[in-house]
C-alpha cells in the first residue's frame, strides 16, 4: 500500500489533515480502559491493559467482541453491556476540559490553520463531538467524521473517505494522524498519507511516525505529499 501511494500518487499535494481524537489530541484511552475494566469486573470477564491496547481505534461493538474473546452472548445482552459501558464513559468525560489536550496538540492545529490547511476530525467514537466541545477545539475543524458517520468503522477506510468528501478534497491529498494500528490500516486503504503517533510496534506500518504529537513536524508531512 505504501508502494501504491508513493509510486502512483506522486505529485499529489497535502491539502488536508484528518486527526483521530482519542490517543492523538487527548488521552481518553485511559478513560475507555477504566470503564471497560469496571464493566468486566461487574460481568466477571477477564480484562487487562494488554487487551485494552487491542481496543485502540475500534468501535464499541468490536471492542466488546474482542473482550468476550469468542464467548457467545445474546444480542440483547451485548446491547445492554455496550449501553452500560457508554453510560460510564459519558460520566467520565464530564471531567474533561481544555487541560486534557495533549501537550503540543493545540499548537499544531493553530499552525495548520495559519497555513490554510483544511482540518477534519476522523474518530470512531460516537462521543467525539461532546469530547471536542469539552476540549474547546471544535472551531478548528472544517468537518467531523465520527462513529455516527459511517457503518463500517476502522480499519475500513470509510470514515476517512467520508471526511475527505466532507472537506471536498481528494483522499490522496489527505494526511491522517493516528495512534491506532486499525487507524493506520484505514488511512492506507483510503490512499492517504498515514502519520503514526506512538511506538513502532503499534504504528510502524505508517508512512511516517512520531513518538508523541508534540514531536510532529508539519513541514515534514507536507514535503511527503
Ligand atoms: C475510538 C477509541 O476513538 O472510539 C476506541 O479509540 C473506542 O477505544 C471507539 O472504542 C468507540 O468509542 P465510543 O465512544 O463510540 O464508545
Ligand atoms: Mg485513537
Amino acid at each position: 500500500m505504501k508502494f501504491f501511494r508513493e509510486v502512483l500518487i506522486i505529485g499529489e499535494k497535502i491539502e488536508a489533515f484528518i486527526f483521530d481524537l482519542d490517543g492523538v489530541l487527548t488521552d481518553t484511552v485511559e478513560y475507555h480502559y477504566l470503564v471497560w475494566k469496571r464493566l468486566c469486573e461487574e460481568e466477571g470477564l477477564y480484562f487487562d491493559r494488554q487487551i485494552n491496547e487491542k481496543l485502540r481505534g475500534v468501535s464499541r461493538r468490536k471492542s466488546l467482541e474482542i473482550i468476550l474473546g469468542g464467548k457467545k452472548v445474546q444480542e440483547k445482552t451485548l446491547e445492554e453491556m455496550m449501553a452500560r459501558k457508554n453510560r460510564y464513559y459519558q460520566q467520565s468525560i464530564i471531567k474533561i476540559s481544555k487541560e486534557d489536550l495533549l501537550p503540543g496538540a493545540e499548537e499544531i492545529l493553530q499552525q495548520l490553520k495559519k497555513k490554510h490547511i483544511k482540518l477534519a476530525l476522523g474518530s470512531s467514537s460516537k462521543n467525539a463531538r461532546p469530547v471536542m466541545v469539552r476540549l474547546e477545539i471544535e472551531d478548528y475543524f472544517d468537518a467531523v467524521a465520527d462513529g455516527n458517520s459511517v457503518e463500517r468503522s476502522k480499519p475500513a477506510p470509510d470514515l476517512f473517505l467520508y471526511a475527505a468528501e466532507k472537506l471536498g478534497v481528494s483522499p490522496y491529498s489527505c494526511a491522517v494522524i493516528e495512534d491506532a494500528e486499525a487507524g493506520i490500516e484505514a488511512a492506507l486503504k483510503a490512499g492517504m498519507l498515514a502519520v503514526g503517533i506512538g511506538p513502532p510496534e503499534r504504528v510502524g506500518k505508517s508512512h511516517i511516525y512520531y513518538p508523541r504529537i508534540s514531536d510532529l513536524r508539519i513541514d515534514d508531512i507536507l514535503s511527503r505529499g
